[in-house]
């Protein structure tokens, strides 16, 4: 993390459809590549009960945007995109 300490915010939604559709295992990859890489941000995870789009989940709000249909290589793909 770098001395400016700008904050980068993620969201998982953890209603029980987003959950069984994958983000329960996003969720991990998120802490993992947490764990794992010097980013550029503070990062603050949280969840949420429903965004209203069970039909397009999982869905993961980045830093207000949000990403639907979200599987783990693609979750890679953004997070390396937005928070590194
Ligand atoms: S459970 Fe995630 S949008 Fe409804």
């Amino acid at each position: 993390m770098n001395e400016d300490n700008k904050q980068c915010r993620i969201v998982v939604c953890m209603g029980s459809s987003c959950f069984s559709r994958g983000n329960n295992k996003n969720l991990e990859v998120i802490k993992d590549y947490i764990r794992k890489n010097n980013l550029n941000c503070s990062v603050n995870i949280s969840g949420n009960l429903c965004e209203d789009k069970c039909n397009k989940g999982p869905n993961v709000k980045i830093n207000e945007r949000l990403y639907s249909d979200v599987e783990p290589n693609m979750l890679l793909e953004i997070l390396n995109h937005t928070l590194k």
